[in-house]
């Protein structure tokens, strides 16, 4: 395979993602291959350069991933055998995405030359967190990220899909109601007027513009829960009212805003 240069699509909400995208580009330029990383969030699908090998990298959402990262994909160009390799981050499993995403790909020409699922710690609502065993998970994770960078590199890397079953789970977990309820959830964000400092950083990380600048940070009803916002928010003035949950970040917002 001529791999010379890597565009690298991907999006993360928590920083799991990032890091683990992150962890790949600096295997494949240490062996020697370009690669420019684009926030998929951000990028046109239509202006991908179909000459370069792609990369995607996303995390998992209710069993498949969020809408708008496959907004992105249903609209990318068809080609004639374009690589692409995709890579996500999880707590636990997914069903509905590896399978489902190789066949629209392969629909439109794509050559799926390698998926992976990493595990990363649970960025949904943890009751608790305890940092060393997140780290003891990261730090696998990042392994398995170069392990799989080098996989891609050497031509070793599959993408295995399970046909009917994973679609059909795909039908079921891409459902509008599904994501109307993970909707409802965004519409349940709080704004704590004595902490917020009107910054306007959730509206800037909003991938779906749910966020607008009022008098103070006003929440619509498109939110996907990719919890950047609550996780990012410097004071913490971003809360859901009378539920437990403690807020995840793998990165420090400087890390998420660099090369934006
Ligand atoms: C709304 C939502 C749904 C999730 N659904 C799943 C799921 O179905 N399966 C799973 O293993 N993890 C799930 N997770 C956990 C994330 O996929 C995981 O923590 C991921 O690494 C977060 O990546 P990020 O930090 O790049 O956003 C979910 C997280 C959120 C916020």
């Amino acid at each position: 395979m001529g791999l010379n240069t890597i565009d690298f699509y991907y999006f993360s909400g928590t920083g799991n993602t990032q890091l683990v995208v992150k962890k790949m580009r600096d295997i494949f330029v240490e062996k020697g291959i370009n690669v420019n990383l684009y926030r998929l969030e951000k990028a046109v699908p239509q202006d991908i350069n179909l000459n370069h090998t792609l990369g995607l990298g996303f995390p998992v959402a209710a069993q498949s991933t969020y809408p708008f990262v496959w907004d992105f994909v249903n609209r990318l160009p068809d080609t004639d055998g374009t690589e692409i390799f995709m890579v996500d981050t999880l707590a636990v499993y997914s069903g509905a995405i590896v399978g489902p995403l190789k066949r629209v790909l392969n629909k439109k020409g794509y050559k799926t030359i390698g998926a992976k699922e990493i595990i990363m710690p649970s960025n949904f609502y943890p009751k608790n967190i305890d940092e060393n065993k997140n780290k003891i998970k990261i730090d696998k994770g990042l392994e398995k990220a170069k392990k799989y960078a080098l996989d891609i590199i050497n031509g070793r890397a599959k993408w295995r899909r399970v046909p009917v079953l994973s679609d059909m789970f795909y039908f079921l977990v891409s459902r509008k109601m599904v994501w109307r309820m993970v909707a409802d959830w965004g519409k349940r964000f709080k704004i704590d007027r004595e902490r917020c400092t009107k910054c306007g950083l959730c509206v800037r990380l909003c991938p779906v513009n749910n966020v607008r600048m009022n008098e103070y940070p006003w929440f619509s009803d498109k939110c996907q829960q990719c919890l950047r916002c609550i996780s990012f928010c410097p004071t913490g003035a971003i809360y859901i009212p009378e539920k437990k949950y403690k807020t995840y970040r793998a990165i420090s917002i400087g890390e998420l805003l660099k090369d934006e």
